[in-house]
This record gives C-alpha cells, sequence and structure tokens, in this order.
C-alpha cells in the first residue's frame, strides 16, 4: 500500500494535483484503496490537453460543412419500400439483427433519482411505466412479428449498472431469457475545475463523470460485446438512447436502405422544429457524414433556409443509428474527440466543506457517437415522422418532457396497437 500511496503522490506532484490526497487520512483501508487506484488510472495528460481544450473556441470554419442528403420514407415508392423491406426482414429473421440501448447518462435534467430507464411514464395505463418496460415492449413486438431473437445489449454507467442490473433481473428479463440481455458499462473521466484541478467528490475520492456516449465503441470492444454479436452472427446493431419511447430500434426499412446504397451505417432525421429545438442536426463535414450538435452549431448555421425557406441544417439527429459490425470493429480501434460541458458539481473543498453549485463550476468531458459517423465515407440517412419515432424524455417540464412524450406515446398507440 505504502509503495501505490507513494506512487500516486509521485503522480500528483508531477501533475500539480497533490490536493487529491487531502482527505486520504481521513478515509477506511477500502476507500484510501478505491482512491490510488483512481488516480494511478487517470490519464493526467488527457486531463490536461482536454483542460487545454477549453480555452478553444470550436470553429468550424476549417472544415468544409455541407447539408447532407437525405431519403424521405414518406417519398419512397411502394417498390422502393418493399425492396428495402424485404433486405432487412432477411437480417432480421436470420437472427443478424442486434439492439444496443444506451443507459449509461445520468438523467439530471429529468430530476429522476436511478437509472433513467427506470423512470416511470404515465402512458394511460392502470399503472406508470419505466422506461425500459416501454423499450422491452418495442423489441418483444418485433421478435414476435419477425419470429427471431433480437438480442439486447445495455450501456450502463458505473454509478446505475449495479441498479440496471438489478432493475432487469426484477423483471425477469422481460421474458427474452437473460442470455439475450446483455449490459456492458461505460467509461468515465474525472472533472476539473476553472483552473484545471481535479475535483474531489464527497466520499473524498476523485469526483468522476460518464465520458459520453462515444466511449460506447471502445466499451463494446473492452467488454467483450464486439466478440460476442460475433459469435452470434450479428451483422447489423441499431443503438439507441434510453429515453426516446418512440423509438423504433427494429427497422427492416432502414437496415435495407443501408444495404441497398452499400453504406456501413445509417440514422434518422425528423425535421427540426424550429432553428433552436436543443437537438443535433446531420451534416456533411469535409465530404463526410457528421452532426454538428446544438450546443456547438452557430447562430448563423442554425437559422439558414434554401430558397423554400426549409432550414439548410434542418435534419435532426434523434440518436437512432444502425452501424454494421465492422464499423463498430473499425470505429472502435481509436478513441473519438472528446468535448467539454460547463456544469454543476458538487464536490468538497480543501476546507472539508461540501460545496452544492448553483452555477456550473466544473468541466465535464464526453465524447459523442456521431462523431464516429466522420469515420465513415457515407451514410444512409432516412426521414422519419416524428410523431412516429421521437418522443424524448428529456426535461421535468417543458419541452421533451414526461408530460410531451407521454401524449406522443399514446397517440401513436392508439393507430398502432
Ligand atoms: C442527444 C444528442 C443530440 C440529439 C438528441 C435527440 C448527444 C450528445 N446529443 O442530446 O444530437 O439530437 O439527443 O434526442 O447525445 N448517454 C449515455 N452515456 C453518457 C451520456 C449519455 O449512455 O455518458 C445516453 C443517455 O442515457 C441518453 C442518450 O445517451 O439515452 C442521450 O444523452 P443526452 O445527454 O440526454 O443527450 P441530449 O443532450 O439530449
Amino acid at each position: 500500500m505504502d509503495k501505490k500511496y507513494e506512487k500516486a503522490k509521485e503522480k500528483l506532484k508531477q501533475y500539480k494535483q497533490e490536493h487529491l490526497l487531502i482527505w486520504y487520512d481521513k478515509l477506511i483501508e477500502q476507500k484510501r484503496e478505491e482512491l490510488l487506484n483512481q488516480i494511478l488510472k487517470i490519464d493526467f495528460e488527457q486531463i490536461e490537453e482536454l483542460y487545454k481544450q477549453t480555452k478553444r473556441k470550436q470553429d468550424f470554419k476549417d472544415s468544409a460543412i455541407e447539408p447532407i442528403s437525405y431519403m424521405d420514407k414518406e417519398k419512397l415508392s411502394k417498390e422502393e419500400r418493399t425492396a428495402y423491406e424485404e433486405d432487412g426482414i432477411r437480417v432480421i429473421k436470420e437472427g443478424k439483427y442486434a439492439v444496443v440501448t444506451m443507459a449509461g447518462g445520468q438523467g439530471t435534467r429529468l430530476g429522476h433519482n436511478g437509472p433513467k430507464g427506470t423512470f416511470e411514464l404515465e402512458v394511460g395505463e392502470k399503472a406508470p411505466i419505466p422506461l425500459f418496460t416501454i423499450l422491452a415492449q418495442t423489441i418483444l413486438k418485433a421478435r414476435k412479428k419477425y419470429n427471431a431473437v433480437i438480442p439486447w445489449y445495455i450501456m450502463t454507467s458505473k454509478e446505475n449498472n449495479y441498479k440496471t442490473t438489478n432493475f432487469f433481473e426484477r423483471h425477469n428479463y422481460f421474458g427474452m431469457g437473460q442470455e439475450n440481455v446483455t449490459f456492458f458499462i461505460q467509461n468515465e473521466l474525472p472533472m476539473v475545475d476553472v483552473k484545471g484541478k481535479i475535483l474531489v467528490d464527497e466520499k473524498g475520492l476523485v469526483k468522476l463523470a460518464a465520458d459520453g456516449h462515444g466511449g460506447i465503441f471502445e466499451a463494446m470492444r473492452n467488454d467483450g460485446v464486439i466478440a460476442d454479436m460475433k459469435r452470434r452472427g450479428i451483422e447489423w446493431v441499431f443503438i439507441a438512447g434510453v429515453d426516446n419511447v418512440l423509438a423504433k430500434m427494429v427497422d427492416p426499412v432502414l437496415t435495407g436502405m443501408a444495404i441497398k446504397n452499400k453504406c456501413f451505417a445509417a440514422g434518422k432525421s425528423v425535421v427540426k422544429n424550429n432553428p433552436k429545438e436543443r437537438v443535433g442536426v446531420f451534416c456533411k463535414k469535409d465530404n463526410r457524414p457528421s452532426v454538428i450538435e446544438y450546443t456547438e452549431i452557430t447562430d448563423e448555421m442554425a437559422e439558414a433556409t434554401d430558397e423554400a425557406g426549409e432550414l439548410l441544417y434542418g435534419e435532426s439527429h434523434i440518436l437512432c443509428n444502425l452501424f454494421h459490425i465492422k464499423a463498430i470493429h473499425e470505429i472502435a480501434k481509436n478513441k473519438l474527440p472528446y468535448h467539454s460541458a460547463f456544469k454543476k458539481a458538487k464536490y468538497i473543498d480543501k476546507n472539508g466543506v461540501i460545496v452544492v453549485p448553483e452555477v456550473p463550476n466544473a468541466y465535464k468531458f464526453e465524447s459523442f457517437l456521431f462523431d464516429a459517423f466522420e469515420k465513415l465515407d457515407n451514410m444512409a440517412i432516412m426521414r422519419v415522422k416524428r410523431e412516429e419515432e421521437f418522443a424524448p424524455v428529456k426535461n421535468a417540464e417543458g419541452v421533451d418532457s414526461p408530460e410531451t412524450a407521454s401524449k406522443l406515446y399514446m397517440d401513436f398507440m392508439k393507430h398502432h396497437k
């Protein structure tokens, strides 16, 4: 232990982060060990670089950004649609299709205590139902329709993994068979304050936060998910967030579209409601598919319109994307870039006082799944109807809240029982 302590201390000195050990003596043995392990795992050079990056302004001027072309599902001819659908159905029926749900986020905006997937939504039935149950029902329906096993992989975070797996156990894996539901844990990174110092959490440990869903590919590789998919003969993998209760996760048309257009990935879009809507938009960046996030788009780009008055960057990314297993394998070989977000983070200061900030005080570093699109030559984008496929539960009230999602879900169900 002493050796480990010395090693950690040395490392901290080198990077001027010695404060991480100030509560060490007050911790119980097991926590001391945990703290040292955390410190030894940190890539301080990476953290320094990420902190420096927060001082640079995001600039798209160096890249050529253009609108992306897409296919409107509504406007496909009957023949086209059938041809796509047939290809997709074949894949699903042959057991070559899997679904991944990203459920590692903290759901802070929703204010729900626990994994976001356990949040219960009123959907007009006797009792409200958890988001995970709604997603499970979508998969179960597809399993029945195509008479196929559709393995489900769920990405959790260290923070919510236990509660998530426990939830599934209690729900008996929704009758899908435990062997068809697999969990894997995403990575974490330390949070730093405005001076670049890593925060200490209220337990005296390093303040860590989930490092964004872009780590999904690496986590899939490291946790053996890619290998498991290959073993099962999976070819196409649909990846979506946990919070869209209308996510059409098993989609033969999208799959067929990717296959027929010889793309290794496909994504769904809906028309952006207004320039300020908090969604990312698909675009082409240096001639490759990409998404500009709502936190990073300039007002000028967000408001630009074409001759018909339509938003030039109006294809909202709804975090419903499909990847070929070969693309996942390739993407997983490299790290995606990190973006920083300035957030409120509870921490313990050097006097031992727990600080609960009322304004943002720390940087959180996250990579985004869609930065992987730029690694692909091309991507099939399919515009779908918002009222059929996009009902996110993000905020406690107002836009994209349980209230709006619940209404959209119930309206949809009335017509698609
Ligand atoms: C996200 C997209 C945005 C898109 C919008 C559509 C990002 C960064 N942006 O915005 O382009 O238009 O959804 O609704 O995703 N998650 C993890 N691990 C993490 C972080 C998030 O699994 O470390 C999961 C969450 O559980 C959630 C999903 O990713 O299911 C989306 O995350 P969130 O932070 O809510 O993204 P948005 O800002 O809503």
